[in-house]
């Protein structure tokens, strides 16, 4: 008999099936000579002969060491690991800063549609003009959310359409002559930020937070000079903390020729109520896997579509979307941009996430992208107010999508945030992101997101409210947690450096 979690929140018994330990061995160590499972082929019609398709002289002389395992092994090896793997499909992940909202299955369904998933890369345009008519729609849809021109689907990340926005940055600057070196962020910044500017051969000014958790709007206006190429800003910010500053801010950058970069990685926050091109914007980058749709992280993929204002449009990695310019006429990509940046990914980015956020956004209009943003701020404001006793926020006042709590008051007790987080597992809950953003002490910064309901967050509230209290009658008991994973407390930073991937027999 083992402990296994139940979907949200609370854990239950069960019976493990036979063999089932908590360490099971690799697909590997499971094969047998000559054990095979067979599936059908996917045509109806012969496929075309091997010495067709890939020449002799090409193919390997050795056959691969793949797993020799029957059907019933594979289905069960898989089933067991699928059950080991947390995933927004089984509970909450209230990943502050990763929105791993639930992605709805109709935007699945919808980038599975044979025609959108069997696309060949190489088609030709003519061949695609669905598929194209799509990215069209939703590029205008975007620009039109965003307040910008023109836009990008190359980058495959937040962080790569950061680089992209930056690399914008630069050639805008050089176009007109001017050669400046610093782009400001400040310190609240998502690690991505500065790390992006240094790629982009910019350095990273770093401007303090005041009181309010906000930009000190002073210390900003002392660093800006003619050296200043752009602002970095994501807002709300990382605090989960809306910038009421902007028109200000952003008006002090324009003053000495600067440019302003919205990081939109917490648009879902603001979506369809207020847009970055009006509070002052030059640059928006979108993670559509974690406003629209397709959840974020466990590597991707991910979409980071760059949308810009007017007079940056002739910078945009080239090819750019051509839409039909008369009757009859048909969608292109227009590869004749002498003063883009170049191409940062091959094709047109990750498709796939572009299909689901444009089934979401479809699914749900204007009207219900607002709501989006009105349940995300609703439902974070909620929770930090069901656990503010325990775990009070770093910084006064209402919140975004997202707040950063503080769980220094356990440490007398000797429990930090990482006991919270390990104790939450025990609990049926994933863990909030734990010492993130850094300007807080202890930090759990907690993003329940849009797509989850009252009961669920009053779970994960009890849950929480339980650790403080535990911490304080029994703080062994959360130091100890998780006891009821395979895997207790794997060591982070070794896991991290010394990866392997690959199994391979001792
Ligand atoms: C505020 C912020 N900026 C940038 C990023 C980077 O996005 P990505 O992980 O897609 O590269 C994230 C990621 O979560 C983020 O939260």
């Amino acid at each position: 008999m083992s402990r296994t979690l139940e979907p949200s929140g609370g854990t239950r018994t069960a019976a493990r099936a036979g063999g089932d330990t908590d360490q099971f061995p690799v697909i590997f160590e499971r094969s047998r000579p000559g054990r095979r499972a067979w599936s059908l082929p996917d045509a109806a019609v012969d496929a075309p002969a091997l010495d067709d398709l890939i020449p002799a002289q090409h193919r390997r002389t050795t056959a691969p060491a793949l797993p020799e395992v029957s059907e019933l092994d594979l289905v069960r090896h898989y089933t067991r690991l699928s059950q080991r793997n947390w995933a927004i499909d089984v509970g909450p992940y209230p990943l502050g800063s990763c929105s791993m909202k639930y992605n709805p299955k109709i935007a699945e369904q919808a980038a599975n549609l044979p025609g959108f998933a069997s696309l060949h890369p190489f088609a030709g345009d003519e061949l695609v003009q669905g598929a194209l008519e799509l990215l069209g729609i939703l590029e205008r849809s975007l620009c039109e959310a965003t307040g910008m021109a023109r836009l990008t689907f190359q980058p495959a990340a937040g962080a790569q359409g950061e680089l992209t926005g930056l690399l914008m940055m630069r050639a805008f600057h050089e176009s007109r002559g001017d050669k400046r070196t610093k782009v400001i962020i400040p310190d609240s910044a998502h690690g991505t930020n500065p790390a992006s500017v240094s790629l982009a051969g910019y350095r990273a000014e770093e401007v303090r937070s005041d009181e309010r958790g906000l930009v000190d709007v002073d210390a900003l206006k002392q660093a800006l000079d003619q050296e200043t190429a752009g602002l970095m800003l994501t807002n709300p910010n990382t605090l989960g903390l809306f910038e009421r500053d902007i028109k200000e801010i952003a008006a002090a950058v324009h003053e000495v020729g600067g440019l302003l970069y919205y990081d939109g990685a917490n648009f879902n926050s603001i979506v369809g109520v207020v847009r970055p091109g009006d509070m002052g914007f030059d640059i928006v980058h979108m993670n559509l896997h974690k406003t629209f749709a397709t959840p974020h992280g466990g590597g991707g993929p991910g979409s980071g579509p760059l949308a810009v204002s007017e007079r940056l449009e002739r910078f945009l990695p080239a090819p750019v979307l051509a839409p039909p310019a008369y009757e009859g006429d048909r969608w292109r990509w227009d590869h004749d941009r002498p003063d883009s940046i170049g191409r940062i990914h091959s094709f047109h980015g990750n498709f796939g996430i572009n299909v689901r956020a444009y089934a979401y956004l479809r699914s749900l209009g204007p009207e219900g992208l607002r709501l989006v943003a009105e349940r995300a701020v609703l439902n974070a404001n909620y929770l930090k107010a069901l656990i503010e006793e325990a775990f009070p926020t770093a910084y006064p006042g209402d919140c975004m999508h997202e707040f950063v709590s503080t769980a220094k008051s356990l440490r007398k007790k000797g429990v930090k945030a990482m006991d919270v987080a390990k104790r939450l597992i025990d609990l049926g809950y994933h863990p909030p992101t734990v010492y993130f953003p850094l300007v807080v002490d202890e930090a759990l910064m907690v993003e329940p997101t849009e797509t989850e309901s009252k009961e669920t967050i009053d779970g994960l509230a009890a849950a929480l409210n339980q650790i403080a209290a535990e911490a304080d009658t029994d703080p062994e008991l959360v130091k100890a947690a998780p006891t009821s994973t395979p895997v207790r407390r794997p060591d982070e930073a070794k896991a991290a450096r010394e990866l392997r991937l690959r199994w391979s027999p001792e």
